[in-house]
C-alpha cells in the first residue's frame, strides 16, 4: 500500500515548498503555491534498462506508486531483477520500517507491457527509453491520447531537446511537458536536472517539480531546454576528449583514468563513466548533436570516431554488455 494518497503526496509537496521558498529566494519567479490538482502519487515510467529501473526504485523507497512499462516481459524481468539486486545490498537493508523493506517497496512497482494502460492514471509519466527522438516523439503521441489532461509529462532524455521530443504534441501538452535528468546510477546520484521550455512550459509546474525531486531524496536543479542541460554539455566534450588523447596513442585509457582520479578529483575516470553510461547512449548523444543540435550540429568534435561505432557494432557496450573499455563479471 503507498503511503502516497493524493492528498497526503500533496501536503508533503507543499511542506517541501515551503521549505524551499524559505531558504532560497533565487528563483522567486518560480516559486508559488502547488496547484492541487498537479499532486504526484502516481507515476508512470516508460523504460526498465539501466535509468527506468533506478527511477523506479527510488521513487517507490519514497512511497510513490509506480507503474513500470517496457516492450517486453523480458526487459522488465531485467529491470525488475537490477531492483532487486540494489535492495539486496547492505546499505539498503539496513533500512528497517515496515514500508522500506525490500518487499515493501516492490510491491509498490507494478509492471506492464501494455503501454496505454501503465500511464491512464499517472500523474506523472518520465520516460527513460531508448535516445532515439523519432522513439520518444512517438511514445509521447500515443501517451497524450490516453493521460489525464493533468499528468505532467517529463523526458530523461541525456541530448535531445524537450522542444523537439514535443514537437508533435498540443499546446495544452506542451505546456505539462518538462525533462527530469536522473544520473547514474540513480540510486546513488543526488542531482536531478529539471528542465523546462522557456515560454511554453507552464512556470508552476516547477516548484511542484523541484519539491517532488526534495521528497524522493534527490537535489533539484533549473535549466533552461538546451543541449546536454548542464551536466552533459559540459561532460561530453570531456569524454571525447579522453577519447582523442588515446585514439592518438598519447595516453592509455588506464593513465587516463588513473590521473582524472587522482588529479583532477573525479569519483572515476572518464573510460569508466563511459562504460557505466553505455557506450551506444554516449554514441547516439555525439550523433544527435553533430546532426542536429542548435550551435553544435557540424561540430568535428562531435563526430563519432570509427573506433567507437566498431566497439558498438561488436557489442561493447560498456558494464551493460560486460564488455566496453574494460571488462565486467555480471
Ligand atoms: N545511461 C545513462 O547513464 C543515462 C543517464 C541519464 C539519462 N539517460 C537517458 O535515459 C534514457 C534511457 O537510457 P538507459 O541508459 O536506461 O538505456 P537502456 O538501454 O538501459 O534502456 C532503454 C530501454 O528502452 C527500451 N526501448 C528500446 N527500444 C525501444 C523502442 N523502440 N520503444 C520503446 N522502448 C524501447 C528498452 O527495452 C530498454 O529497456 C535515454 O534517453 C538516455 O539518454 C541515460
Amino acid at each position: 500500500m503507498s503511503k502516497n494518497t493524493p492528498e497526503t503526496a500533496l501536503r508533503r509537496q507543499q511542506q517541501i515548498l515551503g521549505h524551499l521558498r524559505s531558504s532560497s529566494n533565487s528563483d522567486n519567479n518560480h516559486a508559488t503555491a502547488i496547484d492541487p490538482n498537479s499532486a504526484i502519487s502516481h507515476i508512470a515510467i516508460y523504460g526498465a534498462g539501466i535509468m527506468g529501473s533506478g527511477i523506479a526504485q527510488v521513487a517507490a523507497q519514497s512511497g510513490y506508486k509506480v507503474t513500470l512499462w517496457d516492450l517486453t516481459q523480458t526487459d522488465i524481468d531485467r529491470g525488475l531483477h537490477a531492483i532487486r539486486r540494489s535492495l539486496s545490498k547492505p546499505a539498503q537493508k539496513t533500512e528497517k520500517s515496515a514500508d522500506q523493506t525490500a518487499d515493501a517497496i516492490l510491491a509498490r512497482i507494478s509492471t506492464t507491457t501494455d503501454q496505454l494502460q501503465a500511464c491512464a492514471s499517472a500523474d506523472l509519466v518520465i520516460e527513460a527509453i531508448v535516445e532515439s527522438l523519432s522513439v520518444k516523439q512517438d511514445l509521447f503521441v500515443r501517451l497524450a491520447a490516453v493521460a489525464k489532461p493533468s499528468c505532467i509529462f517529463a523526458t530523461n532524455t541525456s541530448s535531445l531537446l524537450i522542444t523537439d521530443i514535443a514537437a508533435n504534441l498540443c499546446a495544452a501538452r506542451k505546456k505539462r511537458m518538462v525533462a527530469l535528468h536522473f544520473f547514474n546510477p540513480v540510486v546513488r546520484m543526488k542531482l536531478v536536472e529539471v528542465a523546462y521550455m522557456d515560454g511554453v512550459t507552464d512556470p508552476q509546474l516547477l516548484p511542484l517539480l523541484k519539491a517532488w525531486v526534495c521528497d524522493i531524496g534527490k537535489v533539484p536543479v533549473l535549466c533552461r531546454d538546451t543541449p546536454g542541460f548542464i551536466v552533459n554539455r559540459l561532460l561530453v566534450p570531456y569524454n571525447i576528449e579522453a577519447r582523442q588523447l588515446v585514439e592518438r596513442g598519447d595516453a592509455t585509457i588506464e593513465d587516463v583514468d588513473t590521473a582524472m582520479k587522482l588529479g583532477a578529483g573525479y569519483p572515476m575516470g572518464p573510460f569508466e563513466l563511459m562504460d557505466m553510461t553505455g557506450l551506444d547512449t554516449g554514441y547516439r548523444i555525439m550523433k544527435a548533436w553533430y546532426e542536429n543540435a542548435p550551435g553544435l550540429a557540424g561540430d568535428p568534435r562531435f563526430k563519432p570516431s570509427p573506433a567507437m561505432e566498431a566497439m558498438i557494432a561488436n557489442g561493447h557496450l560498456g558494464r551493460k554488455s560486460g564488455q566496453g573499455y574494460y571488462k565486467y563479471t555480471k
